[in-house]
């Protein structure tokens, strides 16, 4: 020998393995065999495949060094014979144990927290089944599952929300029948939406809103807003858009009269008039004053000031953004694919344009979804903050029995619930949806807030701030919530990661 390696004495065998115990004599005997006494397997060596090479320490593996989750289970006797006459049982006799450590062998089963109707979301940690649920079937069951088919998604940037959003709203219920999606696609993915990629697969073209005036517009009183939600649905809208350009000033009393009257007068007026109105033909129609009524002279002041102002907010949007809320709705903005993409990645992410384009969407969408029935829509709002976190909510909250009945189920995404107080609107419509997944969240404030919005046990708080990406806290109806993890096929992989975009990117960069 040339190497000095340390042995440990006593373990050392010289290139031996270590004697297994001798078999007894009935071993070979077929009837005796039966009462052959357990025998442990054959030891193994921890280094070099073979024991006869030069250097091989052959330090022998103990059996019990084997993972116990590798083995096999019970090994059963293969004679068919000895079978037969009731010899069937394990080869190897278990270890002896007392009951106090076997109990924790034996726990009870864990029962998979859903059925499996729906989509598949990813498999419970806890029980390992798999989790599958898709809000609006759970709404649509007889009895009904859950009261409401709204849907939140929150968790901090990279927690895996949009890849869980792609996959379990967007992709995957598509290929149910009369199952839709609209999605407001907000991030910026190296120049368009990050649902681009995914739309296209899918054989449509995302919807581009530019600030400046090549892509779609939105039409703030497009004729399918009144169809579908009324004259108060138009007001809504209208004060809610105010006040999103008048940095969330509400309008007052005499501000909702003002805009009320000059909407009716505007439909009044134009009604044989072949063009669609728009937002531009409203504007002389908000400070006039009515003739008819006893108003005192400083009534009619007020009232000629209350529309102006209404005016005067609405003008300063159409004057920053002519090339997204001026003029007519864009023809292309229709539901002619199972996928439609409001691309507004390209619009500020401050100031009015991002949730005007939503508010304007989202009412759009109802008068357009009443002229065709029986589809199950999915309208995706990512930074649904936009939507629930400011004037808009009061819209979603108003609308929501008219978009149940249209088989709208909302989908909020956003990053954290503490920006929503809790006397708002939008806090609301938080409690009303029945279907939360709720990713990682760094700050301490805002896994509380969400322990105590959705009732989850107290020490989910502490989970929350350690999920991995893809793993969520899901609740659904009453039940208890479950911890699961968002499982994606190779393909979903592809389309969903980000990363793989911003890396496919670069070496496109590079090239
Ligand atoms: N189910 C998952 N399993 C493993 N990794 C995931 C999973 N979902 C997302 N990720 C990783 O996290 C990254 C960020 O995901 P993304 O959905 O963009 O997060 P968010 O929208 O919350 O910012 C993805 O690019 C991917 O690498
Ligand atoms: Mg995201």
């Amino acid at each position: 020998m040339t190497h000095t390696d340390p042995v440990t004495p006593g373990t050392h065998t010289h290139g031996k393995r270590a004697a297994a115990p001798k078999a007894p004599w009935y071993a070979s005997v077929p009837g005796l065999r039966l009462f052959m006494t357990p025998m442990a397997p054959d030891t193994t060596l921890l280094t070099g495949e073979d024991d006869t090479a030069p250097g091989a320490t052959g330090v022998a593996r103990r059996a019990v060094d084997v993972p116990p989750f590798s083995r096999p289970g019970s090994v059963l006797r293969s004679s068919t014979g000895a079978a037969a006459r009731g010899w069937y049982a394990p080869k190897l006799a278990g270890a002896p144990t007392t009951t106090r450590q076997a109990e924790i062998l034996n726990t009870g089963i864990i029962g998979a927290p859903t059925g499996i109707e729906g989509v598949v979301n990813g498999t419970d940690n806890l029980s390992s089944t798999m989790i599958s649920h898709d809000a609006p079937t759970a709404y649509n069951a007889t009895p009904r599952k859950v009261t409401s088919p709204n849907v939140i998604i929150f968790g901090t940037v990279g927690s895996g929300k949009s890849s869980f959003t792609k996959t379990v709203m967007v992709m995957r219920p598509l290929l149910l029948r009369n199952h839709r999606a609209v999605v407001f696609d907000k991030k910026d993915e190296g120049g368009e939406g990050e649902y681009a990629r995914l739309t296209r697969r899918m054989g449509a073209e995302p919807l581009r809103f530019d600030p400046d005036g090549s892509g779609t517009r939105f039409n703030l009183i497009d004729p399918l807003i009144v169809r579908g939600t009324g004259l108060q649905g138009q007001m809504l809208l209208i004060n809610a858009v105010a006040r999103i350009a008048r940095d969330d000033t509400a309008a007052t009393e005499w501000e909702e009269k003002a805009t009320r009257y000059a909407l009716q007068q505007m439909f009044e007026q134009r009604q044989d008039t072949t063009r669609v109105s728009t937002t531009t033909d409203l504007m002389p129609y908000l400070g006039t004053v009515p003739l008819d009524q006893e108003l005192s002279e400083g009534a009619r002041e007020r009232f000629h000031q209350a529309g102006l102002s209404i005016r005067f907010g609405l003008e300063n949007l159409l004057e920053t953004y002519a090339g997204v809320f001026d003029g007519e709705t864009s023809k292309s903005v229709d539901l002619s694919h199972k996928l439609t993409t409001f691309d507004i990645s390209q619009l500020p992410d401050s100031g009015p344009a991002i949730p005007t384009v939503m508010a304007i969407g989202n009412m759009w969408l109802m008068g357009r979804l009443r002229e065709e029935r029986g589809y199950i829509t999915n309208v995706i709002y990512e930074e649904g903050w936009h939507m629930i976190g400011g004037p808009s909510a009061q819209l979603v909250k108003s609308n929501q029995k008219l978009s149940r009945s249209l088989g709208i189920s909302n989908v909020f995404v956003m990053h954290k619930g503490t920006d929503i107080p809790m006397d708002s609107p939008g806090y609301a419509v938080v409690q009303e949806a029945q279907t939360v997944y709720a990713f990682r969240q760094d700050r301490p404030e805002d896994a509380r807030w969400a322990q105590e919005t959705f009732n989850f046990a107290p020490d989910t708080a502490q989970t929350l701030m350690g999920l991995n990406p893809g793993n969520c806290i899901f609740k659904t109806g009453s039940k208890p919530e479950a911890h699961i993890h968002h499982v994606r096929s190779d393909w979903e992989i592809e389309v969903t990661n980000t990363d793989s975009a911003m890396a496919a990117g670069e070496a496109a960069a590079k090239d």
